[in-house]
């Protein structure tokens, strides 16, 4: 049986996950929240914990709903003026554990209402279940929610191992409309076990190809297994963090079917990791901090990816800039990756852009097209 993560302190490793689930959720919740098509909010927690580590450190729960509030109490202001609702789920199954939770987020709506306003809170509409997490996938309750289009959904699935987000239920949350989804999963374990017949039952680790000499790179490895897994017609974007515990390596895996949501996705793992954006040990052998060639300009995963993106553009097999913008997306790389590769051909004449001129890199999805042609 796993350890309970909050029965001690959160180590540095956990602490890291934590700070990439709010660094994540910053990033997401204002976009939903002010899209004028999104008519409610959901944000699941679906292995929430009792709220706290044994010094009082936040967990995820709690972590989720100071966010929401934003700097200054700014998105609270908010949806009082635009009358959004805005729900808050956190499911624990140990029920003494859950008992815990609801205590704590208790006290932290209490003190907050407290300290600021008393009515008409941002945390109205906060709710608990004990119940196993597959479970919800039989719920129409629930699953009216995910499949509804006018509703934009955060789901946070911190399990215990990697049991809980098999094919089908990673296909149920990559076909939900309007939902992004960060799971946690312990890619060592798999890694190690995975001729066992409980490891099979939930991944087809025959499609992995796991390498011994190679630990580093497991979690990476059940990355592209998971995106593999995705229909190759569906436009949607998945990336990994791995995360590394002594010898052992645990991971991040985030799903958006929208080019922002992966933008977003990727600013905060670049600020967590200024070599790869993937990984909190060195993940490719790059010069670190203090070495004599280390240079965050140039790291191995952005000379690699740009080599690819140049190459592709030279032999037209990226043709305009929205395709590379999201082929530098899809490869863990930042959109400017792409423009400071057409840069470079233009000043070597090798290319010649055609259209709607422009050099923006963000927030593709309202970018004017360009073609490209080669010189
Ligand atoms: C890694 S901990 C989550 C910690 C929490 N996110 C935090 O930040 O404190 C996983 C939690 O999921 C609960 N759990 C385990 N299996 C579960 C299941 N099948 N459904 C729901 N909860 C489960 C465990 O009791 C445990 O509290």
């Amino acid at each position: 049986m796993a350890k309970d993560i909050n029965k001690d302190k959160f180590p540095e490793e956990t602490k890291l996950k934590l700070e990439i689930f709010a660094e994540c959720f910053r990033e997401w919740f204002p976009v939903f929240l002010h899209n004028q098509y999104i008519k409610k909010v959901y944000i699941y927690d679906f292995f929430a914990g009792s709220g706290k580590d044994v010094e009082g450190s936040l967990g995820s729960p709690l972590i989720l709903l100071n966010e929401a509030k934003g700097e200054n109490r700014k998105y609270c202001n908010q949806i009082r003026k635009n009358n959004k609702r805005v729900y808050f789920a956190f499911n624990e199954k140990i029920k003494i554990k859950q008992e815990q939770l609801q205590e704590n987020v208790k006290n932290f709506i209490l003190t907050c209402q407290t300290a600021n306003c008393q009515t008409n809170c941002i945390y109205s509409y906060t709710n608990f279940a004990h119940s196993e997490f597959k479970d919800f996938l039989q719920n129409e309750n629930f699953l009216n929610i995910l499949r509804n289009k006018d509703y934009g959904k955060f789901i946070l699935l911190d399990q215990y191992g990697f049991s809980q987000v098999d094919k089908d239920i990673f296909l149920q949350l990559v076909n939900a409309p309007k939902t992004d989804f960060i799971f946690f999963i312990s890619s060592s374990f798999i890694s190690r076990f995975r001729e066992h017949p409980a490891t099979k039952q939930y991944l087809d680790t025959a499609k992995i190809n796991f390498d011994e000499k190679q630990p580093k790179e497991c979690h990476r490895l059940i990355a592209q297994y998971y995106r593999d897994i995705i229909p190759t017609e569906k436009e949607y974007y998945l990336h990994h963090f791995t995360i590394k515990k002594g010898a052992n390596y645990w991971g991040l895996i985030f799903g958006t079917n929208h080019s922002l949501g992966m933008e977003k996705f990727l600013k905060v793992c670049w600020s967590k990791d200024k070599l790869s954006g993937e990984s909190n040990c060195n993940i490719n052998n790059d010069y670190e901090q203090g070495m004599l060639f280390h240079n965050t300009e140039e790291t191995i995963k952005k000379e690699e990816i740009s080599k690819v993106i140049r190459s592709k553009i030279l032999k037209s097999e990226i043709s305009d800039n929205i395709s590379g913008l999201k082929y530098a997306l899809k490869n863990g790389c930042s959109s400017e990756l792409f423009t400071a590769v057409v840069k470079q051909l233009e000043k070597e004449n090798k290319i010649a852009r055609v259209g709607e001129l422009n050099y923006s890199s963000s927030n593709i999805h309202k970018i004017k097209q360009y073609n490209i042609k080669i010189l």
